[in-house]
């Protein structure tokens, strides 16, 4: 074969591989450029032929060697371009977005049913122009129980064992120590303390479905001038109704609280039976849903406050008792096992 026509070969061939190279191909262009135009290539190959050629040839062949390096190396350029887009062209196609797809589902959280539960007992209290007070859930001994009037040899200790921290220092057993922390603060001569405080009590006890070692509490306060067992009696109905409903009425029984005298425990007619008897108040009528009372003068005293001046009513109440109530939860641990399948049936 002559130089002339292995040139055209070379040209022709190396055109028609470039054809079929594809972006998946780049390492194989490459390759393909070094056989072809590199220095050791073919090309240079056939360049070595020039010198056995005669005089009037060579100049024509040189000239057609130089057109086939030109042509070719564009070539590869053009190659190299398309490729590129060939390559760009394929990551879109990957990646390409169908608006059509139903978006991705966000799972909404919800808040716990018990902040919620507290948060509406709350706003009801702020309506009436109540604040609301924090307390200590490790505190000591002297305003969980001392403070509450029940001195270290009182039986009525033993309904509240707790953990002990130190001999002096407990996880609080009820919110109560709050009241004697709020009245040692309060200036009496700029109007009536009226605070609520809700927060997390402890008590040594064996969890069931209606008992937890944790639980939480709303503690309710009110102390001034004239304050009475109506007062007492009006709050409590009212709150029971915003929380049960408006035809609920409230029914006190006498009950024992060291710290308040008269103690009462507070019933909520049925709103399952409107009273008739049902299996939710136990066929009674009747829910106890608080305990409560007119704080003890002892209690007031030992805040400084002037017990023959000023009166005061008291009540506590169980936060998981209400929401249990108010949604028909019948086992307590599911407050706090954070199941999603029990929270996501409040939202
Ligand atoms: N502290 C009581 C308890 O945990 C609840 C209670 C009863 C609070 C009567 C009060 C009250 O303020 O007046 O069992």
């Amino acid at each position: 074969m002559d130089l002339q026509t292995q040139l055209e070969e070379l040209k022709r061939s190396t055109q028609e591989k470039l054809a079929q190279m594809t972006h998946e191909h780049a390492r194989d262009m490459q390759d393909l450029r070094v056989q072809v135009l590199g220095k050791k290539g073919s090309l240079t190959e056939l360049l070595k032929g020039l010198k056995d050629l005669s005089n009037d040839l060579r100049p024509v062949i040189g000239k057609q060697v130089n057109e086939v390096r030109d042509v070719l190396t564009s070539a590869f350029e053009e190659r190299a371009k398309l490729i590129e887009e060939m390559a760009i062209q394929a990551q879109l196609e990957k990646e390409s977005l169908d608006v059509t797809l139903p978006g991705r589902q966000f799972k909404l959280g919800n808040r716990h049913i018990l902040s919620q539960t507290c948060q509406d007992i709350e706003d009801i209290f702020l309506g009436m122009g109540y604040q609301i007070i924090d307390g200590f859930e490790v505190e000591k001994d002297y305003y969980n129980f001392e403070r509450m009037n029940l001195p270290k040899d009182h039986p009525a200790r033993d309904m509240q064992d707790s953990f002990y921290i130190t001999e002096e220092i407990l996880l609080r057993t009820h919110t109560s120590p709050v009241e004697a922390r709020a009245m040692d603060q309060h200036d009496f001569s700029k109007g009536p303390l009226k605070m609520i405080s809700p927060g997390r009590v402890f008590r040594r006890d064996t969890d069931d479905a209606t008992h937890s070692h944790q639980f939480h509490q709303i503690e309710g306060l009110v102390v001034g001038e004239n304050i009475s067992m109506a007062d007492l009696k009006g709050t409590l109905l009212l709150i029971s109704q915003k929380m049960f409903g408006e035809d609920r009425k409230i029914r006190l029984r006498p009950s024992y609280f060291p710290f308040t005298e008269p103690s009462v425990e507070v019933d909520v007619s049925c709103f399952k039976c409107e009273g008739k008897g049902c299996s939710v108040c136990k066929k009674t009528g009747w829910i106890e849903i608080l305990g409560a009372g007119m704080t003890h003068p002892s209690v007031l005293e030992m805040s400084g406050i002037d017990s023959s001046k000023y009166s005061g009513f008291a009540f506590g109440m169980g936060q998981e008792r209400i929401a249990m109530l108010r949604y028909g939860i019948n086992d307590i641990r599911g407050f706090y096992q954070g199941d999603s399948r029990f929270s996501e049936q409040f939202k």
